[in-house]
């Protein structure tokens, strides 16, 4: 599919890995719309830009349906959609405090994996009554999870859940979806520069960095959104999980 004037919604658009999609896809002509939580850095985003804010909070369904029927009212239905909402708690199944707080453990679920499945099903909807180009295409949905979903670290137990079950989403989502010209890919990074990986201490991520097998450092979000890139342009690829972690096998 072709970026240039596709409308392209990037959810957790305001940091980190979405927001440097948000800036290369701009950069490539795509019509981008940023949705995340309601704050002042994403306005101020949007402004630089000279793009769209859209507050959306993934957990809300009513937020989900009000952001896409806004979009679709003012730009156009959308035809790539980017899922990077997402955050990351540490938390041991069973602690010095005892058990792993039950409700912290649903929360990651609800917005890492309930939340991206809300979006992904009310965003096919608006997809396949797009026009298809000469491929037959209408869509394009590109997923992000972690390499978290089969390495899972102590303390990521509630977050290697959630990003395994994106990763179990790509190919039954490509099956259903493929009818309708849509095709769904899922990035599982692996360490990455960005706000969420500021809160690892610096000895650690020095240590993350040198576990890397080439090049030995972190990710840069821009090289996540060059794999977005090319995942919207290759009409081959679908129904696939690709990690993008410089070799890197967390042990
Ligand atoms: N940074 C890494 O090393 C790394 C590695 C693997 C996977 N990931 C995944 O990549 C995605 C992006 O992470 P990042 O590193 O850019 O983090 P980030 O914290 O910089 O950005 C996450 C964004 O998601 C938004 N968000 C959180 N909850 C939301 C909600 N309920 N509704 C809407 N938006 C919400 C936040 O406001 C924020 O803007 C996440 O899903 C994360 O799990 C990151």
């Amino acid at each position: 599919m072709d970026i240039k004037g596709t409308v392209t919604l990037v959810t957790g658009g305001a940091s980190g890995l979405g927001k440097a999609t948000i800036r290369y896809l701009s950069s490539k002509g795509a019509n981008t719309v940023i949705a995340d939580l309601p704050s002042e850095k994403a306005k101020q985003l949007a402004q630089e830009i000279g793009n769209t804010f859209i507050p959306m909070d993934v957990t809300s369904t009513e937020d989900i349906k009000d952001g896409l029927q806004q979009i679709e009212r003012r730009l156009g239905k959308i035809s790539v959609c980017v899922n990077c909402a997402g955050m990351a708690p540490a938390a041991m199944t069973l602690g010095k405090d005892g058990p792993h707080d039950f409700e912290a453990y649903k929360q990651t679920l609800d917005v890492n994996l309930a939340g991206m499945f809300n979006v992904i099903r009310q965003v096919s909807a608006q997809m396949a009554e797009n026009k298809p180009n000469s491929e037959g295409e209408r869509g394009v949905i590109i997923n992000t999870s972690s390499i978290a979903s089969t390495d899972g670290q102590r303390g990521q137990v509630a977050y290697a859940s959630s990003k395994a079950g994106v990763a179990g989403m790509t190919l039954p989502l490509a099956r259903d979806l493929g009818r309708f010209g849509i095709r769904v890919l899922t990035i599982c990074p692996g360490v990455f520069d960005t706000p969420m990986l500021k809160t690892v201490k610096e000895d650690v991520r020095a240590i993350l960095a040198r576990s890397v097998v080439f090049p030995q450092r972190l990710g840069r979000p821009e090289e996540f959104a060059h794999l977005v890139r090319f995942l919207i342009e290759c009409s081959y690829i679908n129904g696939e999980n690709i990690r993008l972690d410089g070799g890197l096998r967390m042990v």
